[in-house]
């Protein structure tokens, strides 16, 4: 039996429902996160609720500090009792402007937004890592507010069903000739050997996954340009890489068939894995 939580209660999932008037459900305006547990212990809580704390305030849900803080006992009790405390998980958190009839404009005052979080065994695909995985390229038609973590998530959907589609792990998105993001991580390459990144700003998220690994860049005195790199640049890549909380840092090895480099994860990549998982794993005292 699964137990999530909704609202206050932790209930058997079967029992969770939420009204069919949720505008979560009907105009996708609500936030969530995503947290990777290890051990019992979550990675980068700070991280995560600050940005789960700026989504909201971005699109005007109230919720109250106490709230966010409190839902980091959520998710550990989500993870104790679902017998997830030995090795790896992941916690997904949503937040929405709760259930009203349908307007566009906001629900009255004091309607209660929904909390909504659940717990499930994750398993790292240590292939998929030691391997890497193919990309495509894909338009990125998302909207510009992309620095929000909010449920509505259609572009990304239509982007990871065609890389899925095309035999791929994942899309690669361009938004006027230069790469963004991926369609659930961050992207970054060497080109020209250097290591680049788009900037933060509002047309990616700043993923934590990001965010750590560029610490590990400047801590190991590795250079990184935050610039774009265009379509262009990303042809002649001699490494690609993803980074996210289920992703960690994943080789692009192919990317639209073609080999990215020499077909096999390169020396930058290989070395900001190694700090990522260090930095991961002596952070929650995990091991392996
Ligand atoms: N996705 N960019 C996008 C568009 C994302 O959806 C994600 C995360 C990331 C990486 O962020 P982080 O390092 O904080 O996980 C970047 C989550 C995991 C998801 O949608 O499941």
């Amino acid at each position: 039996m699964t137990t999530v939580y909704l609202n206050g209660e932790f209930i058997p999932k079967e029992r969770a429902t939420i009204s069919v008037e949720d505008r979560g459900f009907i105009f996708g305006d609500g936030i969530y996160e995503v947290v990777r547990v290890l051990d019992a212990r979550i990675f980068e809580w700070p991280a995560h609720a600050a940005r789960l704390a700026r989504g909201l305030s971005g699109i005007r849900i109230p919720l109250d500090a106490s709230a966010i803080d409190g839902l980091r006992s959520v998710c550990e009790r989500l993870v104790n009792e679902n017998g997830l405390t030995d090795g790896e998980a992941t916690v997904y958190m949503q937040v929405s402007r709760g259930a009203a009839p349908r307007t566009h404009q906001f629900p009255p005052a004091g309607t209660r937004p929904t909390v909504y979080a659940s717990a499930s065994r994750f398993i790292v695909p240590r292939d998929q890592r030691e391997a890497g995985v193919q990309a495509i390229t894909f338009p990125d038609f998302r909207w510009l507010r992309c620095d929000l973590k909010t449920v509505n998530l259609l572009g990304a959907v239509l982007a990871r069903q065609a890389a899925t589609e095309a035999g791929a792990y994942e899309a690669i998105l361009l938004r006027d000739g230069i790469v963004t993001e991926g369609a659930a991580t961050n992207v970054f390459a060497v080109v020209d050997g250097v290591l680049r990144t788009h900037p933060l700003g509002n047309l990616i998220l700043p993923g934590i996954t990001r965010q750590v690994v560029v610490q590990l860049i400047h801590e190991n005195g590795i250079t990184l340009v935050e610039t774009p790199v265009t379509q262009g640049e990303l042809l002649r890549a001699t490494e690609l890489f993803i980074c996210g909380t289920t992703t960690d840092v994943t080789p692009v090895v192919a990317l639209d068939g073609k080999p990215v480099g020499t077909g096999t994860p390169g020396a930058v990549t290989l070395r900001l894995q190694a700090l990522l998982e260090s930095r991961l794993y002596a952070a929650v005292g995990a091991g392996r």
